[in-house]
């Protein structure tokens, strides 16, 4: 059994990040600039958000950080949002979700120009990961398909069974797993016969938000299994949604959590930050 190290793979994305960054500077005299809105006092959300601007540090971008009150209107984050597609020296707009439940999401992600959306949640950008064509990667995802890259894990012609069927992470990574020839399954909580369809998955992603959800019966002989969880214990301690001690075994490789899948979700939205910056100033590389 091997462990994939995120925070080892993410560090080796950031760096690339960084260099890339450096030549931008240098040669068009450009800094990427990212803007983080997070709307209210949800304690994770303040967590995740502290790691974003970390990183921009980190690779040489200038961040920004728009934090409203709990009451907020939807007027109000329309309007900043409007304001942040105009201005130009702000490359990618992030939106911090879950937003408070009086705001709608859906209408707050539409208002994102599509080239600045480099968590690519609006409908131009999904579209176009359907497509296969796209700008930008959905951050965890991709995330997930880069640290099957770099530990060599095949995924053409693999039984590949994602538990969890959201936006953000289920749907796009049947997606991106089919686009590199898995055969691929998604499970939700309609689906029958959950455990016995997980352990035929050479490839097991577990994205459901519940602790410890996915158990070693669930778990094929050999198989990889990433966790995207970020969950608590019934003593409050961080965890995901794979009994880790209990299935470690039975893999041969598998994400911790820390350490897994989170790491990867701000390096791939480094890579978008970049990106946003070269595609808005018309320059490829
Ligand atoms: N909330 C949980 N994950 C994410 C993410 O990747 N992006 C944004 N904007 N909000 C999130």
């Amino acid at each position: 059994m091997q462990i994939i190290d995120g925070n080892k793979v993410s560090a080796q994305v950031k760096e690339e990040v960084r260099n890339q960054t450096l030549e931008l500077k240098e040669k068009h005299g450009i800094t990427p600039g990212l803007a983080v809105v997070i709307v209210g006092n949800d304690s994770a959300s303040r967590v995740y958000v502290n790691n974003k601007k970390k990183a921009c540090e980190a690779v040489g971008f200038n961040s920004e950080e728009y934090a409203l009150p709990e009451q907020t209107t939807q007027e109000e984050l329309l309007s900043l949002v409007k304001t942040l597609n105009e201005k130009s020296d702000i490359n990618g707009i992030l939106v911090q979700l879950p937003l408070p439940k009086h705001l709608d999401d859906k209408a707050v992600i539409e208002a994102i120009n599509p080239e600045k959306d480099v968590d690519a949640f609006h409908a131009v950008n999904v579209g176009k990961i359907m497509l296969g064509e796209y700008d930008f990667l959905p951050c965890t995802p991709a995330g997930v398909m880069e640290m099957l890259h770099s530990y060599d894990i095949p995924v053409s012609g693999k039984n590949c069974v994602v538990i969890g069927r959201s936006n953000i992470v289920g749907k796009p990574m049947a997606m991106l797993l089919l686009h590199e020839n898995g055969t691929v399954t998604i499970c939700h909580s309609r689906t029958k016969n959950l455990a016995e369809v997980c352990s035929q998955a050479d490839i097991l992603v577990a994205a459901v938000g519940k602790p410890k959800f996915v158990t070693a019966d669930m778990v094929k002989e050999g198989a990889v299994v990433i966790d995207v969880g970020m969950d608590r214990d019934e003593n409050g301690k961080l965890c995901g949604d794979v009994d880790f001690e209990n299935v470690k075994d039975k893999c041969s490789f598998i994400t911790p959590v820390p350490g897994g899948v989170g790491p990867m979700t701000i390096a791939t939205l480094m890579k978008n930050t970049l990106k946003a910056a070269k595609l808005q100033n018309n320059i490829s590389d």
